[in-house]
């Protein structure tokens, strides 16, 4: 089995912050989405992965994953540029597949149960493709399943105005070839100029094929918008941070509550109060009279001082000083918030295109 991970996309969504690098690469709980979709890949058994990039810093992704032997899998990358749509990633792997049956995992897809069992089920199946398959209150804005009185899936709708089931498409699908290549080569572009994968998989449910499905059990999180980003990041520190774990230094007179991760070379400093679940990442420095609430990670090297943070996500070399209460908040990489000290008084931004701020 091999694993296909789409690292591509524009991002848009979640501008400013895929100006200056993708999407997957954002920090959650400690770890960018796509290295904890490359671990669920690699703890289902899949270790050969074939990494399709974009036109979003590429080559930031192959200089945070190299070959990815420190994560303990075999990264292959395969360059997509403009994001013609999922088929047209899938279909760009064929030759890194092979004659090997896949799974296609979108890098901003994150499953709290972790896909092996579904992999096992595929493998021990002989199906032509498993979708996986998860109930939601909202279906318009995913694929959504749709199934005959026997419960068999017949067809999938791509963000249909009227849903025929409230099963929508979870970001992982499995495929053996080669039907699927040829399903894609007869696709045409969708209203949104993108190939579909759900038309592909249209198009071997059509002729005859045999498309399993699975319901995923747990919560699963796409993390296209800046209000998923903070809801993974939720989810993640109360799934995968199960007690506290402090390898860098909590100084006396500091306070740390609850179930945080204080990493090696971090330093949560006398005067902070950090409450958990949280994350504070690799170089953090958490100074006097910062309170760091519940449901916060900080990536590398960011600086907080004399700032209140809650429910928020920190990237790496940001800086949050005399900021007041920070909530629900998204801070970009080397981004600054800061009181100015001796100017009058006002708000002074340079705030980049997209960007946004309630006061
Ligand atoms: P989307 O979230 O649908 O697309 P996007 O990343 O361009 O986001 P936005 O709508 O905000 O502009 O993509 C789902 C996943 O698949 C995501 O991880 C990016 C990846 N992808 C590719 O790798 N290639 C593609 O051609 C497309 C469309 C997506």
């Amino acid at each position: 089995m091999r694993g296909v991970l789409l690292h591509g996309g524009l991002g848009t969504r979640l501008r400013p912050l895929t100006h200056t690098g993708p999407k997957q690469l954002i920090r959650v709980a400690g770890k960018p989405v796509s290295q904890w979709v490359l671990e669920d890949l690699r703890d289902a058994g899949v270790r050969e992965i074939g990494v399709v990039l974009g036109t979003v810093s590429p080559l930031r992704v192959v200089e945070y994953y190299g070959d990815g032997s420190w994560l303990g899998v075999e990264l292959t990358y395969i360059y997509q540029g403009y994001p013609y749509g999922l088929a047209h990633a899938v279909y760009l792997a064929r030759d890194f597949v092979g004659d090997e049956p896949f799974v296609v995992y979108l890098g901003d897809n994150i499953l709290a149960g972790g896909i092996r069992e579904y992999v096992e089920r595929f493998l021990e199946s002989g199906a032509d493709a498993m979708v996986l398959l998860a109930e939601v209150e909202d279906p318009r804005r995913f694929g959504v399943a749709k199934f005959d009185e026997g419960g068999r899936l017949v067809g999938l709708v791509e963000k249909p105005r009227v849903p025929p089931s409230n099963y929508a498409l979870v970001g992982v699908y499995m495929f053996r070839p080669p039907h699927i290549f040829r399903a894609i080569e007869g696709l045409r572009p969708s209203w949104r100029g993108e190939l579909e994968i759900t038309d592909a998989i249209q198009r071997l449910i059509d002729w005859g094929l045999r498309v399993d499905y699975a319901v995923v059990e747990g919560w699963w999180k796409d993390t296209g918008t800046p209000g998923d980003i903070l809801e993974a990041n939720r989810l993640l520190l109360d799934e995968k941070i199960p007690g506290a774990r402090l390898e860098g230094v909590v100084e006396p007179g500091a306070r740390v509550e609850g179930r945080v991760v204080v990493e090696e070379g971090a330093r949560v400093e006398s005067g902070a109060v950090v409450r958990g679940p949280a994350y504070i990442g690799r170089g953090s420095r958490v100074g006097p009279g910062t309170y760091v609430g519940p449901y916060t990670s900080l990536g590398w090297n960011t600086v907080l001082e004399n700032v209140e943070i809650e429910n928020s996500v920190v990237m790496d070399g940001a800086r949050l000083v005399n900021a007041g209460r920070v909530v629900d908040s998204l801070v970009g990489a080397e981004a600054e918030i800061a009181t100015s000290t001796g100017l009058p008084s006002g708000h002074r931004f340079i705030v980049g295109e997209k960007a946004r701020i309630r006061l």
